[in-house]
């Protein structure tokens, strides 16, 4: 497989997306902040499968780390990014100054989809994020986008952003792509230390745990989050939200609520100094967690 053509400016990408479809070819995206792992290379595939001309961006986009996150530190390999890949046309890598050209004033807001879970936690991070997606769609114009499920509320934010600006777009959701024993793959994981990453099992297990109850019968929202509550307590140095929400509105439950047949279950802790984040829609994926 013929390794992808990597380039850096807006216009070089907008123009061979514009000359693949004047070949036929059909364009998709999948946008990404690089330290690629077999999460987001699984995203390509499914790019790939829905069409002709694969357009990946490795950017860690600025306006979505908080003052106090990890922008400098966040893992940067460009080249073994690059040699990873396969299947994909074109590799775009801009410099933060091509994507924030200077004197540009445009954020895009999405609202209440970003009201709980991570939104609070994370002030001005989605605002980064749809701000960042809007221009790369813009600039790949692409037919189909793929995003992971494991920002399960980024994807809707995303998705919501797609329809009420009137992008072209198709945006799909990939599952989670797990370790063998059960960690949501994440860039992050990288930052964890031999004990942090057996602590961090702590997130699928719980979820997991939860999973299986409600395929027992369990729908008291209470129970199921605190099943999931009672594997990330011990591990968690802190814990930002274990939440139980509707999955199209991101709205949390209160814990007296009877959940319903296809139902969100989030968590957001710190193991050690690393932010994970993990999920499992009820009624829906299969239990995480080997
Ligand atoms: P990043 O964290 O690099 O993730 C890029 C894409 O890979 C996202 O859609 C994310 O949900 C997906 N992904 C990450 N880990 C995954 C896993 N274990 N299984 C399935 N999919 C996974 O998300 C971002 O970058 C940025 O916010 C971005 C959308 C690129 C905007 O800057």
């Amino acid at each position: 497989m013929p390794s992808a053509m990597v380039l850096k400016g807006p216009s070089e990408v907008r123009e061979a997306c514009d000359a693949a479809r004047a070949r036929g070819l059909t364009v998709g995206f999948v946008p990404t902040m690089g330290a690629l792992h077999e999460g987001h290379l699984a995203l390509t595939r499914e790019a790939k499968r829905r069409a002709s001309f694969v357009v990946c961006s490795i950017f860690v986009n600025p306006t979505q780390f908080g003052p106090n996150e990890d922008l400098a530190r966040y893992p940067r390999d460009l080249a073994g990014d690059v040699a990873k890949l396969e299947g994909v046309d074109v590799v775009f890598a801009p410099e933060p100054e091509a994507m924030y050209v200077p004197g540009e004033r445009t954020r895009v807001r999405v609202d209440d989809l970003t009201a709980h879970l991570c939104g609070p936690h994370r002030p001005g991070h989605f605002e980064g994020v749809t701000t960042v997606v809007a221009k790369l769609f813009a600039i790949v114009g692409s037919s189909v986008a793929v995003f992971g499920k494991k920002d399960f509320q980024q994807l809707a934010v995303v998705r919501r952003m797609a329809r009420d600006l009137f992008f072209p777009v198709e945006v799909v959701g990939h599952p989670i792509v797990r370790e063998p024993d059960g960690l949501a793959m994440s860039s992050r994981n990288a930052y964890l230390s031999p004990g942090e990453r057996e602590r961090a099992l702590g997130l699928s297990r719980g979820l997991g745990a939860a999973a299986r109850a409600f395929a027992g019968g369990e729908r008291r929202a209470g129970a199921l989050r605190r099943l999931a509550l009672a594997a990330v307590e011990p591990i968690a140095t802190s814990i930002d939200y274990v939440t139980v929400a509707d999955p199209d509105a991101i709205a949390p439950l209160p814990d007296d609520a009877t959940a319903p047949e296809r139902v969100l279950l989030a968590v957001a802790c710190r193991v050690g100094g690393t932010r994970l984040i993990d999920n499992v829609v009820l009624g829906e994926d299969p239990p995480p967690g080997a």
